[in-house]
């Protein structure tokens, strides 16, 4: 047998880092059904309760009757739809940027852009907590990959190189929730002559000027990043992802991209969706104020229990555990309580840096967060674990 699979499935459950899925008999929402049982939903990135929309469900059965189920085949072939065009258009007015390209998922238009862009001559620098899907584009291209700790801009500058390639970054980080410094990361990438590239995937829709995103609260136009990435199924509810940039990027993308040329489009009824959730995203300000209202009731009771939060002020509130098993135990004690939470393990986040990656809504209501710290502060870490719940 080539492959040893049985062996390292083996060696995970050991280790407590096996995972498995869960069934939803629900749809997202502030609570979730599974296995009978209705649990107040602490594991979405349905940020703003976007995906239960009635507009938004809406259009996308409106695109299923104009267009169909499927787009076809892809962009570059027949794939490509006014629905398409039009959303892209949406989404470059709205960051004031020249041009859009859309993706069928996050991960994808990450491997994408750093696969097309970075040759073995180039360089790249990543910050250290970066998503999977850029550390693995970056690790598996030959442009030599540097990685700097996480935010400290003087060890990104200690390993820059003039005119070399690209500075990644996230604007919103996924598993720790803080953000990044934007302008100092633009300030290194126009000084040195490279290009900065933001993925913003947790920032967009949730934070800043009619959910215009990270730059935006830091007071950053768009356009000063040569490569901007946003994802559709967070804040937007819905799926898919986009990169923005330069008309001359998105045409190089384009042309270049294999991900982008041998995949089949997104479906064009997602994009009429997604258009509609980009509309809905930008008036969603009571939504975000509530969100932003119920960050800070959750810190301030965190606190008075005594939990030491990771420095969040978004949606991402992880609750650093440190080791696998009991970070597993703590959020089956948690499911035990009515509130579905996710352990994220090893190799998500660095060894011995397992937490709980809590996640608050628009969706909540202040009392579904008062249930949460109220199961918080009845967790003791005695309970059993068997090291096979389902988490990231
Ligand atoms: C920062 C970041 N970028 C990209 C992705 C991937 O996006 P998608 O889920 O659309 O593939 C994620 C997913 O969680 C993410 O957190």
């Amino acid at each position: 047998m080539p492959f040893q699979l049985e062996s390292e499935l083996q060696a995970r459950h050991e280790q407590g880092l096996l995972r498995q899925r869960q069934i939803l008999q629900s749809g997202q929402g502030a609570s979730l059904l599974i296995n009978g049982r209705r649990y107040l939903n602490f594991s979405s990135n349905d940020y703003l309760g976007a995906a239960s929309q009635p507009a938004i469900v809406a259009a996308w059965q409106q695109g299923l009757a104009i267009w169909g189920a499927g787009s076809g085949a892809s962009p570059l072939v027949t794939g490509y739809t006014g629905a398409h065009q039009q959303l892209e258009d949406a989404l470059a007015d709205w960051l004031n940027v020249e041009a859009v390209l859309l993706f069928s998922s996050g991960f994808a238009a990450n491997q994408a852009v750093l696969k097309a862009l970075l040759k073995p001559s180039h360089q790249q620098w990543q910050d250290r907590l970066n998503h999977a899907s850029l550390q693995e584009a970056g690790s598996l291209i030959p442009s030599r990959m540097n990685r700097f700790r996480h935010n400290d801009m003087v060890h990104l500058a200690s390993q820059l190189r003039p005119k070399a390639g690209l500075i990644i970054s996230e604007g919103v980080f996924s598993m720790d929730g803080d953000q990044a410094p934007c302008e100092e990361l633009l300030q290194l990438a126009e000084a040195s002559g490279n290009w900065l590239m933001l993925d913003d995937a947790h920032g967009l829709g949730t934070h800043g000027r009619g959910g215009r995103g990270t730059l935006d609260v830091q007071g950053l136009a768009h356009s000063r990043v040569a490569v901007l990435v946003g994802t559709f199924g967070k804040a937007f509810g819905t799926a898919g992802a986009f990169v923005a940039g330069s008309r001359r990027l998105i045409d190089y993308l384009l042309n270049f991209a294999r991900d982008y040329v041998y995949s089949t489009h997104m479906p064009a009824s997602q994009a009429l969706a997604t258009h509609a959730a980009l509309q809905w995203v930008i008036k969603a300000d009571d939504e975000r104020a509530h969100l932003q209202r119920l960050i800070a009731h959750f810190r301030a009771g965190a606190a008075a229990l005594g939990l030491t939060l990771m420095p969040s002020v978004t949606a991402i509130q992880p609750l650093l555990v440190g080791d696998s098993a009991r970070a597993l135990s703590l959020a089956t004690r948690l499911r035990e309580l009515g509130c579905w939470v996710t352990a994220i393990r090893p190799p998500t986040v660095p060894p011995g840096m397992a937490r709980l990656r809590l996640t608050l809504t628009a969706g909540h209501s202040v009392d579904d967060i008062d249930v949460l710290l109220g199961a918080l502060a009845q967790c003791d870490d005695g309970v059993a674990c068997d090291g096979a719940h389902g988490n990231e």
